[in-house]
C-alpha cells in the first residue's frame, strides 16, 4: 500500500474513493428537528455533498457504519464514503484508526483499489477533545487503521484474489503543519506494517512455521531494518542451563530456536553490563528486556488438549510475533533507550522423548554459583511458562533492567476478561504506570490483575521450589506468579494475550485471524523510556 499526505482542496481531488469522517452529535431530538451527524470535514463542498443524506436521518454514524454515495454533486471524487465514529461524546483518536480501516475494508471486496480520506479539522477535534499538543495527532492513526485494515489471512487459498489496496491517501485540513503531518504518517506505516508482520508470523500454520524458521523470519527482519540478533537451539539452550526450556522442546523433532535481538541507539550508554545481581535497575540508564512465548504449536504434549479448537494452537507463539513485531518498529523509529527482546520457540509435543507430569526441572541459573529453581511438571500443557522462565533469567542475565512479557498463556485469561481485553500484571509501579500511559497511545485494551503470595501458595511444590500449575481458580494470576518467581525484583510487566490474540469474528475494521496485540503498546513503552 503506497501511503501519502494530500495538501490539495478536497473538492477537486480525482479518486475511486473519498472518506470522510462523522460523529453521531446526539442532539436533542424535537418533533421538527431530526438529530443529524457532524461531519469532520468543514470543507463546503464535502457539507455540500453530504448534506441530502444526512438529513434523511438514515445514517446515524454509529461507530464504523458506513454509506456511500455515488457521483457525488461538486466533488471530483467518483464515491464518498462517510464513516461514522458513534457518539461524539465517547469518540476518540482510537475511533479514527478504525474508521480509517472501515473505509479500507469497505473498498476492498468492492474492487476499489484507491482511498482517499478526509482528516479532520483541528477544530473538529478539539470538538471531540481529541487535540494534542502534537498539532494533528490523527494522521498516525489513521495510516495505522488503513494498514492494519488491509491485511487478510487467506495466503494460502489458490483462489486468493488480490484486493489490497494500492494507494491510501490523507489529505490534510487546510493550515495543517506540513512537517508534522508527514512525520505522522511516517511513524504510521511503520507501527502498522510492524503490526502486520507480526501478524503474518501468527497466521503461519505449525508446519510452516517452525521454531526454526521462526529464528530464519527474526533474523531476516533483523538483517532488513539493521538489528543484531542471533539464534540459538539445543546446543545453546545445554550450555546455559535452561532446563526449563528444553523441557518443552524435547519432546518434538523440531529444535527449539533460542532468539535474541538487541537494539543498541547511539548516543545511549552502551558500555558493559553489569551482572543483574550487582546491578541497582535504579542506577544508570535503563536496558529494556521483552521476553516473547514463541510455541509454534501447543498440542498440550502429555497432558494433550482435546482436538476441538486444537488447531487454534497455531497462534502459541503470538507473544513471541509480538516482541519481533515491536523490534522491527523500535530498529526504524529509533528511540533513546536500549532494548534487548528474547524469543524463546518451541513445539510442545507428545512423543517418547516429551517431558511426563511429575517430572522435575532445574531451571537456568541467574548465576553460575546460583542453583537454578526445581520445578516440579503437574501439567505439561503449562508450558509457557516453562520456556518463559528461563526466558527472563536469560534477559536478566544479559543486562536487561526492566522486563516485559508476552504471552498467549492461559484459557483462565479469556475466562476473566473475554476476547476484547488483555490482562496485565505488574510487581513495579513506575514501570507500570508507563504501560498505562502506552495503552492511551496504542488504544488497545489491557486490565490490570493481581499478583499475590496467596497465588504464589498455591503452587508450592511438595518435592521441588514450585510446580508449574495449581487449580482452576485464579488460573492467570498463578500463572503471573509463576512467572514472578523468576522475573523476581526487577521491575516487570506480563501480558496474557491469550484471549485477544486471535479475532474469531471479523470487525468493519479488521479481518478475522491473527490480531497482532500488544505490538503497539509494547512499542510505546519502550519509547517512553
Ligand atoms: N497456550 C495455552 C493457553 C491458551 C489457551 C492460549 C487458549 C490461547 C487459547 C497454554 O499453554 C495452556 O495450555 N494453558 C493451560 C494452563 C493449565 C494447564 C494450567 C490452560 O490455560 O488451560
Ligand atoms: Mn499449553
Ligand atoms: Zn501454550
Amino acid at each position: 500500500m503506497r501511503t501519502q499526505i494530500s495538501f490539495a482542496s478536497i473538492a477537486g481531488i480525482q479518486t475511486d474513493l473519498l472518506a470522510v469522517l462523522a460523529a453521531d452529535t446526539q442532539a436533542a431530538k424535537t418533533p421538527d428537528a431530526r438529530p443529524q451527524p457532524a461531519l469532520l470535514t468543514g470543507d463546503p463542498a464535502v457539507q455540500a455533498a453530504a448534506a441530502g443524506v444526512l438529513s434523511t436521518g438514515e445514517f446515524k454514524a454509529g461507530s464504523n457504519e458506513t454509506v456511500l454515495l455515488h457521483a457525488p454533486a461538486g466533488l471530483a471524487a467518483k464515491r464518498l464514503l462517510i464513516v461514522g465514529l458513534g457518539k461524539q461524546s465517547k469518540a476518540t483518536i482510537h475511533k479514527i484508526r478504525d474508521a480509517a480501516g472501515t473505509a479500507v475494508r469497505f473498498a476492498k471486496p468492492r474492487g476499489i483499489r484507491e482511498i482517499v480520506l478526509a482528516l479532520p479539522s483541528p477544530e473538529n477535534l478539539v470538538a471531540l477533545s481529541l487535540s494534542s499538543s502534537k498539532g494533528l495527532p490523527a494522521a498516525g492513526p489513521a495510516v495505522e487503521g488503513a494498514i492494519i485494515a488491509d491485511f487478510d489471512p487467506d495466503t494460502y487459498r489458490s483462489d486468493r484474489k488480490d484486493q489490497s489496496i494500492q494507494s491510501f491517501t490523507l489529505v490534510a485540513p487546510p493550515g495543517a503543519d506540513h512537517a508534522a503531518i508527514e512525520s505522522a504518517l511516517a511513524e504510521g506505516v511503520v507501527v502498522g506494517e510492524s503490526q502486520n508482520f507480526a501478524r503474518s508470523l501468527v497466521n503461519e500454520p505449525g508446519n510452516k512455521l517452525t521454531p526454526t524458521i521462526l529464528g530464519q523470519r527474526a533474523a531476516e527482519m533483523a538483517q532488513q531494518v539493521g538489528l543484531a540478533c542471533e539464534v540459538h537451539s539445543t546446543e545453546k539452550l545445554r550450555e546455559l542451563k535452561m532446563g526449563a526450556f528444553w523441557s518443552v522442546a524435547q519432546g518434538s523433532v523440531e529444535p527449539p530456536a533460542l532468539i535474541v535481538l538487541r537494539y543498541e541507539p547511539e548516543g545511549v550508554d552502551n558500555g558493559p553490563v553489569l551482572h543483574p545481581t550487582d546491578k541497582d535497575p535504579s542506577v544508570g540508564a535503563p536496558v529494556l528486556g521483552l521476553v516473547g512465548k514463541g510455541i509454534t504449536f501447543d498440542t498440550g504434549g502429555i497432558s494433550i488438549k482435546p482436538a476441538d479448537n486444537m488447531e487454534k494452537m497455531k497462534y502459541d507463539m503470538a507473544g513471541g510475533a509480538a516482541m519481533l513485531g515491536a523490534m522491527r518498529a523500535i530498529a526504524l523509529l529509533k528511540p533513546k533507550v536500549r532494548v534487548l527482546a528474547i524469543v524463546c520457540a518451541a513445539e510442545n509435543m507428545p512423543s517418547g522423548t516429551a517431558q511426563k507430569p511429575g517430572d522435575v526441572q532445574t531451571a537456568m541459573p541467574i548465576a553460575p554459583d546460583r542453583p537454578g529453581k526445581t520445578i516440579e511438571i503437574i501439567n505439561t500443557d503449562a508450558e509457557g511458562r516453562l520456556v518463559l522462565a528461563d526466558g527472563l533469567t536469560f534477559a536478566r542475565q544479559l543486562g536487561a533492567t526492566h522486563l516485559i512479557d508476552a504471552a498467549t498463556l492461559t484459557g483462565a485469561i479469556s475466562v476473566a476478561l473475554g476476547k476484547t481485553t488483555a490482562g496485565s500484571f505488574s510487581n513495579d509501579e513506575p514501570a507500570y504506570a508507563k504501560f498505562e500511559a502506552a495503552l492511551r497511545v496504542s488504544g488497545e485494551k489491557f486490565w490490570r490483575l493481581p499478583l499475590g503470595e496467596e497465588y504464589a501458595d498455591l503452587i508450592k511444590s511438595d518435592i521441588g521450589d514450585i510446580k508449574n500449575a495449581g487449580g482452576r481458580y485464579g488460573g492467570a494470576s498463578i500463572a503471573a506468579e509463576f512467572l514472578h518467581t523468576f522475573a523476581e525484583d526487577t521491575p516487570w510487566i506480563h501480558l496474557d494475550i491469550a484471549g485477544v490474540a486471535w479475532v474469531d469474528e471479523a470487525k468493519p475494521f479488521v479481518a478475522k485471524g491473527p490480531s497482532g496485540v500488544a505490538v503497539r503498546s509494547i512499542l510505546e513503552w519502550v519509547r517512553s523510556w
